[in-house]
């Protein structure tokens, strides 16, 4: 696996590629790799014949007060996991590298950005969809990957792909969970083992909740206040918890039939989201 740091190594090692007619995939992270970024790239080595993977620690996604300076670097061991994988190339690059010192820039894809973790995250989502098209730039890749567990940071990215014409193919790819049931994320690592055990109620909540609207149950205002209190009386502080139509998020009517359940939930220090997505 090739390593480098800056753009210009990565635009060279693209190009190589490129004039050898061969196609590219990229994965965006933050680093600390668990098993749901390996299946990205698992997939990514399925879609295009060169994977590139980013490890990139992004402050501007990042609010006043969260957690930017402790977020898990774990550099060391991401390399050895993206070398058994078979990543071809990762872009580290510094933050100097990524954004100029008197950088004026926004992507802001408005609305959507504000809604569910964008109403706690004020900021975020316009720090994510900036250096997500800044990479897609750099790399100017054929597909990109993301998980779908960040269902509203995928539905912000194909959004703005959309607008602004961004010539990629963006693929989501399935969550993957513990035996548990809770969805790997870095910021598990942040839990106690007796917070882990909680934490697993929150997909065990969405279950029900999806269950109840495949039952037929008309009113989704009752399945989420049921659902905001099970969290509560489990011991977690929820965020939000809102039935969803799949395609740009807003609450999902009768008549919608492609739904996703989303919810965000503080447990602890930690910051737990979840989703799931079914068809009624
Ligand atoms: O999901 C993440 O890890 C980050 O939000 C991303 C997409 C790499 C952008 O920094």
């Amino acid at each position: 696996m090739q390593i480098v740091n800056t753009v210009s190594e990565l635009r060279n090692a693209v190009r190589a590629w490129r004039s050898a007619g061969q196609s590219v995939a990229l994965v965006p992270t933050m680093g600390n790799l668990h098993a749901g970024h390996l299946a990205l790239v698992n997939e990514a080595k399925e879609k295009a014949e060169r994977v590139v993977v980013s490890i990139f620690v992004n402050p501007t996604q990042f609010g006043v007060g969260e957690d930017f300076e402790t977020y898990p670097r774990t550099e060391r061991e991401d390399h050895e996991k993206l070398n058994a994988f078979g990543t071809d190339l990762l872009f580290q690059p510094a933050v100097s590298e990524v954004y100029a010192s008197d950088a004026k820039t926004l992507v802001s894809v408005t609305g959507l950005s504000e809604w569910y973790c964008g109403a706690s995250r004020p900021g975020h989502f316009g720090g994510v969809a900036t250096v997500v098209c800044k990479l897609f730039n750099m790399v100017q890749p054929d597909v990109a990957l993301f998980g779908l567990k960040d269902f509203q940071q995928l539905t912000v990215i194909r959004t703005m792909v959309r607008d602004l014409n961004i010539p990629v193919e963006i693929v989501g790819v399935e969550t993957v969970r513990e035996a548990s049931g809770l969805a790997m994320s870095s910021r598990n690592s942040y839990l106690t083992a007796e917070e882990k055990a909680v934490a697993e109620k929150l997909y065990q909540c969405l279950c029900v909740a999806r269950d109840a609207v495949l039952a037929g149950q008309q009113s989704y205002e009752e399945i989420e206040r049921r659902a905001l209190l099970f969290l509560q009386d489990s011991g977690f502080q929820p965020d939000y918890f809102s039935v969803c139509r799949m395609s740009d998020l807003k609450k999902a009517g009768a008549d919608d039939v492609a739904l996703v359940l989303l919810t965000a939930a503080r447990l602890g220090k930690t910051r737990l989201i979840d989703n799931v997505c079914f068809s009624r």
